[in-house]
């Protein structure tokens, strides 16, 4: 198992726009999702959980509920909280 660095929740919410790099949490695990929102089918609205965690747009928008979002996101993590 890769070991990731442990980052802070304020580290996380300093990347919240394309310029500074768009990170996101989902259950402890910390994404760089920068270059996957040009790529998203929901298009400009992902930027809304940039900095934070995903669970609660997640939980509203139920097209993430498939076991291949989850795939996709596994790609961009770089780190835990
Ligand atoms: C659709 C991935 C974050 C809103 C999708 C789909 C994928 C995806 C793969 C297509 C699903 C399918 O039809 O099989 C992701 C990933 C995210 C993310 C990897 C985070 C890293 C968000 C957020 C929101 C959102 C935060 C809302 C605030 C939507 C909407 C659709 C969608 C509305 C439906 C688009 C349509 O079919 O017209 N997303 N999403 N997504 N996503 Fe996301």
């Amino acid at each position: 198992t890769p070991a990731f660095p442990i980052f802070t929740q304020e580290e996380v919410t300093s990347h919240r726009s394309l310029e500074d790099g768009v990170w996101v949490t989902y259950k402890g695990g910390v994404y760089d999702i920068t270059d996957f929102v040009a790529m998203h089918p929901g298009g400009d609205k992902i930027l809304l959980a940039a900095g934070g965690d995903l669970e609660p747009f997640w939980a509203l928008y139920a097209v993430h509920s498939q076991e291949h979002v989850l795939e996709i996101l596994s790609e961009y993590k770089v780190g835990e909280l």
